[in-house]
């Protein structure tokens, strides 16, 4: 029982020893090179086995990338041959088996075999086989590249394409990198690259693709420092155009500004070149340029009166504008911001625009009646009570409006300048004045019925 599992014991070692032998009898540090033209190169081998207690024969054979295969050297313990063809260029010393070319040219290229016969002196097995495959490239190193654009000049956004092509005047398996503001260029639809990306077609162009660009070129056996950088420059835009100003209150397109405060408006639009920029006033009369440049300066008195303003910008490259208008609202505003920022912010601007509303609703009565009989002179004659019924269809009950209702009349009277020179005149003396033009308004037209027959009575 003992003496069998030591004999299973020791078939096991025999066995992996004899397999641990074979594996590490020979070992190539590199199965593949890369190797430069004109320079040397080594085929290593490094052996495991004591050249003195082994019978050897071994084969070095070279199968071109074309498929045609040579013995380069053939050798056994005693003699080694060496192909005629390759005798000054490879070097090959027992017991060293490496192979050492000499001087690397093109031919040189392919699969490198070196094939083994080993027997060890003490035992008598199995002759052990051992076969390896290397294989080799040439290469060229590369030079520095040279980049190219075309065209040459600045090209405009969406209606130009671009080439770039790099070139490098030495080097075999050149692949070329392009770098676009020292990032490699990230892959994009309107990228298109040839199959060593020598060439880069940007089609069309956009605005992302201004900047600087670079490429590298490599092979396997050498990286090229960066070519010189190009600028792309791609004209663009208006994009983005905003107004802003510092003052005021802005709620959307809608800035309220304090009656007399001097306000500054920026238009800013991202564009390349850079935009001109046109400021223009709408209103009912129709719209006129009142400045250029990006900057608009404010100051109005003319309380409720919603402006209508418009920045344009235009690209005088690309031929296109853009345009944002927003409206002007002069309103108390108390101390602006300080103000706001005392109160919750949530609030404010609501209370801000109540506020603002309420006001311009008021204002606007006021302005409608200036405008109406528009010099100056307002002469108005409130119809105090009591009045008949048929003249005055319109009562109140509410004590703080009484005196201010009645029938607010204008009249023109016809004068020296007769557009200008407009009055008012009661109605008390209208049958005095019927060649005048005279216009009555009920000013306010609807007012509850019941309260008032108290008060009237
Ligand atoms: C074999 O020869 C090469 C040069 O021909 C040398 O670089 C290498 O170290 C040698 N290997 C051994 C194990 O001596
Ligand atoms: C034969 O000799 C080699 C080296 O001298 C040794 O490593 C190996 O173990 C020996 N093999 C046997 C079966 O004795
Ligand atoms: C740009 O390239 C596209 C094809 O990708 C072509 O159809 C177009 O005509 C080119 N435009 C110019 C301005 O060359
Ligand atoms: C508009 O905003 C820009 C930056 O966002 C700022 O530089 C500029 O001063 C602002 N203009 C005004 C009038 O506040
Ligand atoms: C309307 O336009 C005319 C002529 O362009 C100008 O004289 C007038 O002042 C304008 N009126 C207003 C209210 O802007
Ligand atoms: C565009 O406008 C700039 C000034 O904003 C001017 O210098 C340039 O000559 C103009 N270019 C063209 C093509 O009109």
């Amino acid at each position: 029982m003992e003496a069998a599992r030591r004999t299973a014991l020791c078939l096991c070692s025999v066995l992996f020893v004899l397999t641990e032998v074979s594996s590490r009898l020979i070992h190539i540090p590199s199965l593949v090179h890369h190797g430069v033209k004109g320079s040397a190169l080594l085929l290593s081998v490094e052996t495991h086995f004591p050249w003195d207690d082994v019978e050897i024969q071994g084969i070095w054979s070279h199968t071109k990338p074309s498929g045609s295969r040579e013995m380069l050297v053939t050798f056994d313990k005693k003699d080694t041959i060496t192909n005629m063809r390759y005798s000054n260029n490879l070097v090959f010393r027992k017991p060293n088996i490496s192979l050492l070319i000499q001087k690397l040219s093109e031919d040189y290229e392919g699969d490198y075999e070196l094939s083994l016969n080993i027997q060890f002196h003490n035992q008598s097995g199995p002759v052990i086989k051992e076969e390896r495959t290397i294989h080799v490239t040439v290469d060229v190193p590369v030079s520095n590249p040279v980049i190219e654009k075309s065209p040459s000049y600045a090209v405009i956004e969406d209606r130009a394409n671009v080439t770039w092509t790099c070139a490098v005047e030495m080097g075999t398996r050149v692949v070329f990198q392009w770098l676009k503001d020292n990032i490699p260029l990230a892959p994009s639809k309107r990228y298109h690259l040839n199959h060593d990306n020598s060439m880069l077609f940007i089609s069309p162009v956009r605005k992302e693709d201004k900047g600087t660009y670079r490429c590298v070129a490599s092979n396997p056996v050498s990286q090229s420092q960066d070519s010189r950088s190009v600028e792309l420059n791609v004209y663009y835009g208006p994009y983005n155009l905003e107004v802003n100003s510092s003052q005021g209150l802005r709620t959307g397109e809608v800035f309220t500004i304090n009656p007399g405060e001097l306000v500054l408006f920026d238009c800013q639009a991202d564009s390349n070149p850079p935009n001109s920029y046109v400021w223009i006033s709408k209103n009912h009369n129709g719209s006129q340029i009142i400045t250029e440049g990006p900057r608009l300066e404010v100051r109005s008195y003319r309380l409720a009166q919603a402006e209508e303003y418009l920045c344009r910008a235009f690209n005088n490259v690309t031929q296109k504008q853009d345009e944002a208008q927003f409206t002007l609202v002069v309103a108390s505003l108390g101390t602006g911001k300080q103000k706001h920022t005392q109160e919750s912010g949530s609030v404010s601007p609501l209370a801000a625009i109540t506020v603002s509303s309420l006001f311009i609703i008021g204002c606007m009565l006021l302005f409608f009646l200036r405008k109406t009989c528009h010099p100056k002179r307002v002469l108005m004659t409130i119809y105090n009570r009591p009045f008949t019924e048929e003249k005055r269809p319109h009562r109140s009950g509410h004590e703080d409006a009484t005196e201010d209702f009645g029938i607010y009349e204008f009249v023109s009277i016809p004068g020296k300048m007769e557009s200008a020179q407009m009055s008012c005149r009661s109605l008390s003396r209208l049958e005095s004045i019927q060649d005048m033009h005279t216009t009555i308004y009920d000013v306010i037209r609807h007012v509850p019925e019941t309260p008032s027959h108290s008060l009237l009575n």
